[in-house]
């Protein structure tokens, strides 16, 4: 378990962060009023709906839903964790995240962030001087042999780990802690019996960096035929197989000046077509491809190519990758998949052929529309009926998990032209079947209306002290509208205490404080819930709210009194003194029915 970040700490970081900063590096924004606005990162549009805030420090998409803090903004857009977030929001502020409590040690482990990525970097240095040492000469003959240049491996970092047990373990392993860390880190294996030994032996050693240029792992393979031809680094906290895309880093540039990326197998498959000038090709680490994996390329370009051997391994991996592709298909997005002829892989081929021919290839490549409807198409006859019918049933799993949308029409389109159904009818069966989403499945931050949301006036107050925190402090005596059975007030009160108890907060660190909480979506919805008593003399507004909840919670304290009283035939003389002040401090309001 990691340390806690102190809670002080976000608040200081919310306040002293600008939203628009990190949005505006990522996503170009434009002044509008007091706001910043761009198309919605996380929906297709044409329109600007996405709105930042700086000064609720706070993004929102009236398009979407998508919205959140600073923080929130990086774990959805960079796809991080919230510790992450965190970390990355203090490193560009120059701040160290301090850690508190947990379980003794975890601090020490956390920091690891920084210490394991510099051990990362050392191991990478490591392994490529070994390519100068006598063993690694073994490993340059390897690379050679395979028409890997001395320029294209110093470009990808590529070393050799030598043979033997404990060349890393000696080399950065100086004390017990070193060991441990090059452990955590997994590069280095912990014996049983005490002692540790290098993971990685006699390879060909591939650095895997991150999005963001950090090495994160490495790819190994042996320079002969022993098994496993490819050993991974194993699940670290850095390193997350089903995150990583191996050269996404080096290939940003060409993927975005290309508007396309080439998704390919293997790592050898990235080296030789950056070689041959082929530069906008990632490649997944021996894992299907992912959702994470996706939604991280399509961040890039909107345009991926699948490239895949033309063998039975191939295609069943073409086949999940479609599938995983289908629920984040949305208009714009374009998925097609490129078969090799049997026996080849990209590097064989762009060898083979160079890189002209490669690129026509890729030209022919199949939208992932006709690859699907192929597919389904040469598992039943067309001809008969009954095979019309199984290609519908095989379809519809399928095409549900595709979004509403014109292409998701124009999918069904050519499911009706295909089985020769009439195309009302297949829409109705189709949603008859049932699953047919609605909501996109991982659409980001939506608010979606919490279980228990407060009245609308309660609400409002929320909302006025939550949009305008300077509120918070007008507030001296609760005496006079706290009514704790008000639905809402208990919230109402714990933002009036945190504001009042660290005044300066933002909208933004307000809802952070709430992270996790049943109380999270409903504050997210209040910061920008447009009121007409939020636009104008919000101060007077706020007091006549307060007045109103002050008449609510008399009326409701004397509804009680009044209904024991029926109900037991007598009161205590505290309760009588106390009803005959409220019907009294009743009376002096003029008769209102604000209850809603
Ligand atoms: P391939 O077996 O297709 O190998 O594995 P390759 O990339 O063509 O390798 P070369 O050309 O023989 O060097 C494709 C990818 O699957 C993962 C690796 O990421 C590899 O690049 N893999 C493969 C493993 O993780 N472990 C293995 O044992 C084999
Ligand atoms: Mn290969």
């Amino acid at each position: 378990m990691a340390g806690l970040i102190p809670k002080t700490f976000i608040d200081e970081l919310l306040t002293r962060a600008d939203i628009v900063e990190v949005i505006d590096a990522r996503v170009p924004l434009k002044k509008a009023g007091k706001d910043y606005k761009a198309c919605c990162p996380f929906h297709e549009e044409k329109t600007p709906s996405f709105t930042v805030s700086p000064d609720k420090q706070f993004y929102h998409c009236f398009g979407c839903g998508a919205h959140g803090t600073a923080i929130g903004f990086l774990m959805e857009y960079e796809h991080m964790g919230f510790p992450e977030a965190v970390e990355e929001l203090a490193g560009r502020l120059g701040l160290t995240v301090p850690r508190e409590g947990g379980v003794a040690g975890a601090a020490a482990k956390e920091h690891g962030g920084a210490e394991l990525l510099e051990i990362m970097q050392d191991a990478a240095r490591f392994y490529r001087d070994q390519l100068r040492e006598p063993p690694g000469r073994s490993a340059v003959d390897y690379l050679k042999a395979r028409g890997v240049t001395g320029e294209i491996a110093a470009e990808f970092g590529l070393g050799f780990a030598p043979d033997g047990w404990d060349h890393l373990v000696r080399a950065l392993g100086k004390d017990d802690a070193a060991r441990e860390r090059l452990a955590h880190a997994g590069l280095a294996v912990k014996k049983e019996g005490g002692g540790f030994y290098d993971r990685f032996r006699n390879r060909v050693m591939f650095p895997i960096h991150d999005y963001r240029g950090r090495i994160v792992g490495f790819g190994g393979r042996v320079l002969g035929k022993e098994e496993p031809k490819y050993l991974n680094s194993p699940e670290t906290p850095l390193f997350h197989k089903g995150r990583e895309l191996y050269g996404l880093f080096r290939a940003r540039e060409a993927i975005k000046r290309e508007g396309r990326v080439l998704v390919v197998e293997g790592y050898m498959d990235v080296v030789a077509l950056a070689q041959h000038g082929v530069d906008n090709a990632v490649a997944t680490l021996g894992t299907a491809t992912t959702h994470d994996h996706l939604e991280r390329i399509f961040r890039f370009t909107q345009d991926i190519v699948f490239c895949f051997d033309g063998d039975r391994a191939g295609r069943e991996a073409a086949w999940r990758a479609l599938e995983t592709a289908l629920p984040a298909l949305r208009e714009g997005r374009q998925v097609s998949f490129l078969f090799l002829p049997e026996g080849e892989d990209p590097d064989t081929l762009v060898r083979k052929e160079g890189a002209e021919a490669f690129r026509a290839r890729l030209r022919q490549a199949a939208p992932l529309p006709d690859y699907l409807f192929q597919t389904l198409a040469g598992q039943v006859d067309l001809g008969r009926l009954d095979g019309r019918a199984r290609l519908v049933e095989l379809a519809r799993p399928l095409l549900s998990n595709v979004s509403h949308g014109v292409l998701r029409q124009m999918l069904l389109d050519r499911l009706a032209e295909l089985s020769r159904v009439d195309p009302g009818k297949l829409a109705a069966l189709m949603s008859a079947g049932g699953a047919a989403t609605e909501n996109r499945p991982g659409a980001p931050g939506r608010a979606g209306a919490g279980p228990k949301e407060p009245p609308s006036m309660v609400r409002l107050a929320i909302a006025m002290v939550l949009q305008h925190p300077e509120l918070a402090a007008k507030v001296t005596d609760r005496s006079t509208f706290v009514d704790q059975e008000l639905p809402g007030m208990p919230l109402f009160l714990a933002v009036l205490d945190l504001l009042q108890g660290s005044p300066g907060l933002n909208t933004a660190a307000v809802i952070e404080h709430f992270r996790g909480t049943e109380h999270e979506a409903p504050l997210a919805k209040l910061a920008v819930w447009q009121h007409p008593a939020l636009a104008q003399d919000v101060m007077a507004e706020f007091q006549g709210v307060l007045g109103q909840l002050h008449r609510s919670a008399i009326k409701m304290q004397t509804e009680r009194l009044l209904h024991k009283q029926r109900v037991q035939g007598s009161l205590t003389p505290e309760e009588k003194v106390e009803l005959a002040r409220l019907l009294a401090e009743k009376a002096r309001h003029q008769p209102v029915s604000d209850r809603d």
